[in-house]
Formats: C-alpha cells, sequence, structure tokens
C-alpha cells in the first residue's frame, strides 16, 4: 500500500485502523495483538486513538498488546488525540475542553504511559476548543516534538479559522486536520476546510467513512438517498457498496487518509482493496448529491 508523506520522519499508511470502539469488541490482549499483526500483514500501519476513548481504556489496552507481543511496536505509527477533559466535579463527571500548556504536556506523558511507549507518531489536539490560547497550545506542541515524545503534531474537527491560527503561532508546525467526510457528512465541505488543506496541501485524515455504519442501516431519508446510489454505483463495478464509499473518500484532490472502525479484518481488508477502484468524476458527484444535502447548481 502506498504510504503518504507527511514530514520527512513521518510515512503514515492511507487506509488507518481507529481504535475508537476497541473497548467494545471483547477482545483479549492476545486477540489484539493477533488483530494489530493482521492489520500489519494488510499493510494497515497506523493505529488512530485518544486519551479519551473509554476514559483511557483504549489506549491502556493498546499498550497491553504492546507489551505482550513487542514486534509491533515498531512496525506501526501511533496517532493520539488530547484536549478534552472529564473531571469530577460536586460528585458528577463534567467534560470540557482544556488546551492549555501544563495539560497538554500532562496528558501526553499518561496516553505514552497507557500506551507503553516513549513516542507518539503523530499527536492531535482532538476538538475545537473555544477558549484556546493559540500560543499556548502551540507552545506545548512545540515542546513536546523538541523533546521527542511526539514526531509529529495536528488537529481535529477544527474549522478553517481555528486551524490556521494555531497554524500560524506554531509556524506551521500542523501536518494534518482529522475530519469527519462520508457521504451524508459535508460539514467540512460547507466550512471551506477541505478547500484550505487543499490548497496547503495537507492530507486529511477521515473518521467515520461509513458514518460509523450507519450507511447501512439508518433509515433516515437522506441516508437512504445515499446508500441507494453508493450501492447502485457498487453494481456497475460488481464492488461492495463501502469500497465505493472509500474510492470516492480517495477521489478527491485532497489526497485524504481514511480511517476504518471496524473490528472485522475481512471489513479492513475491503477498505484496503477499495484503493485500487478508480470511479468516475461523474460518479463523485452522484454520490456527493446523492443524500439531497448538497446541490448540484
Ligand atoms: N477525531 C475524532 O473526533 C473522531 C471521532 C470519531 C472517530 N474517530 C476515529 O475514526 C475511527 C473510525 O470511525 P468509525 O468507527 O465511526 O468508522 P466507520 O468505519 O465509519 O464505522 C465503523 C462501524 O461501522 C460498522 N461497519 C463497518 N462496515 C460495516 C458493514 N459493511 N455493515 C454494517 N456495519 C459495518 C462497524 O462494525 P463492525 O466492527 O462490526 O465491522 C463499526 O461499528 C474511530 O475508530 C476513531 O479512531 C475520530
Amino acid at each position: 500500500m502506498k504510504k503518504i508523506k507527511f514530514s520527512e520522519e513521518l510515512l503514515l499508511s492511507s487506509i488507518v485502523q481507529g481504535f475508537w470502539r476497541l473497548d467494545s469488541w471483547n477482545f483479549s490482549k492476545e486477540d489484539l495483538a493477533s488483530f494489530m499483526n493482521k492489520c500489519i500483514e494488510l499493510d494497515v500501519t497506523t493505529f488512530d486513538t485518544a486519551e479519551i476513548y473509554a476514559g483511557g481504556a483504549c489506549e491502556s489496552m493498546m499498550g497491553e498488546a504492546f507489551s505482550f507481543d513487542k514486534s509491533i511496536r515498531n512496525k506501526v505509527e501511533i496517532v493520539s488525540k488530547t484536549g478534552i477533559s472529564i473531571q469530577n466535579i460536586n460528585g458528577k463527571n463534567f467534560t470540557y475542553y482544556d488546551t492549555t500548556y501544563k495539560r497538554v504536556k500532562e496528558s501526553c506523558h499518561a496516553s505514552l504511559k497507557r500506551l507503553n511507549t516513549d513516542y507518539i507518531d503523530l499527536y492531535l489536539i482532538h476538538r475545537e476548543d473555544p477558549c484556546i490560547d493559540f500560543y499556548e497550545t502551540a507552545r506545548a506542541l512545540i515542546d513536546l516534538k523538541k523533546e521527542g515524545l511526539i514526531i509529529e503534531a495536528g488537529v481535529s474537527n477544527f474549522d478553517p479559522y481555528k486551524f490556521n491560527a494555531l497554524n500560524n503561532a506554531s509556524e506551521n508546525i500542523l501536518v494534518t486536520n482529522q475530519i469527519e467526510l462520508s457521504p451524508v457528512c459535508f460539514e467540512h465541505f460547507k466550512s471551506g476546510m477541505i478547500d484550505v488543506l487543499t490548497e496547503k496541501k495537507i492530507h486529511p485524515m477521515i473518521w467515520s467513512p461509513l458514518a460509523g455504519g450507519n450507511i447501512f442501516t439508518s433509515d433516515e431519508e437522506r441516508y437512504k438517498k445515499a446508500f441507494d446510489k453508493i450501492k447502485e454505483i457498487a453494481d456497475r463495478y460488481n464492488e461492495k457498496p463501502e469500497a465505493i464509499i472509500y474510492a470516492w473518500i480517495m477521489h478527491h484532490p485532497v489526497a485524504a487518509l481514511a480511517i476504518s472502525g471496524s473490528s472485522n479484518i475481512e471489513r479492513l481488508g475491503i477498505a484496503v482493496h477499495a484503493l485500487d477502484i478508480k470511479i468516475k468524476h461523474s460518479e463523485w458527484y452522484e454520490i456527493y448529491s446523492a443524500s439531497g444535502e448538497m446541490v448540484i447548481r
């Protein structure tokens, strides 16, 4: 599989395995190590996680698998995220954003410990923080890089204003924006974020490419309309609908990576296979407009 160059020090696989749902997979550490090795056999070497996934449990489970099979860590690139904090306030859990210098540094150290590793390959600010001090957050990311605790830094779910502000404050340190995109989710087309990334030649990482599985099951009209069109195009190619969705994502000139969230290695194989499918330019627009949310004028 073609690797995508993020910097001189960081290459990621075009298809990434996501571990957000890991705590619901009922995997032992042996199962997880075996799953990770199967990902590596498919050349899916980039693994996505976050401190917030299952309150740190997903990172811990991954760390246990890395300890169980010590050969895995050096074959993979770990992406993790910071910036969402859960605190017990007056007996109740309260979730808020915290991208302050101190918290980003502390959070990174805690993730490294849970993941049983010395460094994180790509470290992201997870969500747009309305109270972010761009210069302070930038300083934390720059210092973590200097200390060798992270190889590269990026963001997730940022709009163009916040992306440019943090990028400027950090002297263009950001190598990605991890964003949601699917045939039923167009937020980042609407905000202009995709245009900014295309212009800057920055590769986005796409989360929930299959709308978290809802594209197959939702009764919502726009999901059904999108799925019917995807199925129609899939039949033209004699391929599975999910393969056509990945091919649709990969067709865009922004040159995205797609994060598969499936626990099923065969489904990950379909995502990898989809890299060889080239849909027509007209078909990209058929899918873009199928849900009815985006209109071609
Ligand atoms: N940065 C962020 O804010 C953010 C937010 C959300 C997620 N993420 C990252 O992105 C990754 C992917 O997100 P996602 O898990 O929502 O991705 P997804 O690939 O769109 O959805 C995965 C879900 O769809 C199901 N699925 C896959 N293929 C299917 C099929 N053919 N039929 C029916 N169900 C199917 C999977 O079930 P099975 O396991 O049974 O296959 C799984 O529950 C996450 O793991 C996480 O790493 C990042």
